[in-house]
């Protein structure tokens, strides 16, 4: 479930990526999974993209990226035989949320373009999803493109939980892994950043076959395991990009503390890497989270050893009457790190519930060094800077004296 670059002539983006999916690994394997095992040797292309929330802008000469929309349309439209999505929950029509603006036209687009693929191009559609569903997307995509759909209720095969996972796998070739949920928010309301990958070598390309109808909880350890040594690998620098932070579970009752990302942040800080950490803050951003950011920027203040430890909380602001009606939007909504070595692509938060009954997968690519073209790790070194340095990334002092003044 993952392929390794070996430099070769001729090919200039050569890379290693480790694919990680939750279940493919079961918890007796992942103790002993390490970031080198089960390599093999495509070569592959990657684009980051991104989903910029409606009139959030940057400066001139900021990074930009193909939109998450363009991105999908890609896939969909390059599809010659599956399109496999592995989704939490559906509302790409704006009639599936309580209030919808004219930005819904893409979810709508996106919809169109899915279900004429199985309809009219005859391509398989395979979706696994999470459930309970609200929407009835799902059911339409099954009644009028062939939709084989099957539901996950992973609360009855754990005990409590969900499937958090977004993929789109076509052809068993190229696929998005990312943030974005199948939702009309997540393509112009919401921030999202995702990476689409295309295997330039036709074969062997196998590694996902297997993977998908098996969607289960059970190798969550091995995201975890997956972020704690890229934490542990990185020399320079670990830059953090996540809705959510916690070193507790959120949602599980009776709440544990689960230090297991905490615990390497500190101890990276401890050892002179610079440490940012960039969490997301919205209406429903849990009090204690900040309480947890605050004391990792804290370590800034020790004098010896110096550790060079920041925090910020980036807020989309709604610039229209309408963008403030939208119900659970207007949210960064990213799941990444970026190491001077690594970039790490997630689709969960980083709470102790998302890696203990949250089916999620994580999609690695191994790039020290910079400018060689193409190198995804340094595109999004750049994404990270240019949103820390943005004016919606805010120190916690001044979230805190913004928020007293409303
Ligand atoms: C938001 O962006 C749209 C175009 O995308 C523009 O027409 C509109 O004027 C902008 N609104 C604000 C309040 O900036
Ligand atoms: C889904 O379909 C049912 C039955 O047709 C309908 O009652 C319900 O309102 C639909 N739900 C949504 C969110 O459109
Ligand atoms: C999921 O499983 C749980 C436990 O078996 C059950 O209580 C719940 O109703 C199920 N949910 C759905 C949507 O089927
Ligand atoms: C992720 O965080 C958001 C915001 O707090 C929350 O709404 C969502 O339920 C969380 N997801 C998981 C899987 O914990």
């Amino acid at each position: 479930m993952a392929c390794k670059a070996t430099p070769q002539p001729g090919l200039k983006v050569w890379f290693c990526c480790v694919f990680l999916l939750t279940c493919i690994v079961s918890p007796g394997e992942s103790s002993t999974w390490g970031m080198s095992n089960q390599m093999c040797t495509d070569p592959c292309s990657l684009t980051l993209v991104e989903s910029i929330p409606d009139n959030l802008t940057y400066p001139a000469g900021a990074p930009v990226h193909p939109s998450t929309y363009d991105g999908l349309l890609s896939l969909i439209n390059s599809a010659k035989q599956s399109i496999e999505l592995a989704s939490f929950y559906w509302s790409l029509h704006g009639s599936d949320t309580s209030y919808h603006d004219d930005s819904d036209w893409q979810g709508e687009s996106l919809f169109q373009k899915l279900l004429k693929a199985g309809r009219d191009r005859k391509i398989k559609i395979k979706i696994a999803q999470n459930s309970p569903q609200t929407s009835n997307d799902t059911k339409e995509l099954a009644q009028s493109a062939g939709a084989e759909v099957r539901s996950l209720n992973i609360t009855r095969l754990i005990g409590n939980g969900i499937l958090q996972t977004k993929m789109w796998l076509i052809d068993r070739q190229h696929f998005y892994v990312g943030s974005a949920n199948f939702d009309w928010r997540s393509l112009r309301q919401i921030k999202e950043l995702g990476v689409v990958v295309k295997f330039n070598s036709t074969p062997g390309t196998s590694f996902l076959s297997s993977s998908l109808p098996r969607f289960c909880a059970m190798g969550r350890t091995v995201d975890t395991h997956a972020i704690v040594s890229i934490i542990r690998e990185a020399k320079e620098f670990v830059h953090i990009s996540v809705m959510d932070y916690s070193p507790t579970t959120e949602f599980m009752y009776p709440r544990e503390y689960w230090p297991v990302i905490d615990d390497e942040i500190r101890k990276a800080a401890f050892r002179g890497v610079e440490v940012k950490l960039l969490g997301s803050y919205w209406l429903h951003t849990h009090n204690d989270m900040i309480t947890y950011m605050e004391s990792l920027s804290i370590l800034s203040t020790s004098p010896r050893p110096l550790m060079d430890c920041h925090v910020k909380l980036f807020i989309v602001p709604a610039y229209t009457p309408s963008q403030s009606k939208i119900p659970f939007a207007r949210v960064m909504h990213n799941r990444y790190m970026v190491t001077d070595r690594t970039a790490y692509i997630g689709t969960t938060n980083w709470s102790g519930d998302s890696y203990i009954n949250t089916a999620g997968i994580g999609f690695v690519v191994n790039q020290p060094g910079s400018s060689t073209a193409g190198n995804s790790r340094e595109q999004l070194e750049k994404i990270f800077l240019r949103d820390w340095y943005s004016e919606y990334a805010h120190t916690i002092p001044q979230l805190k004296k913004q928020l007293s003044q409303q």
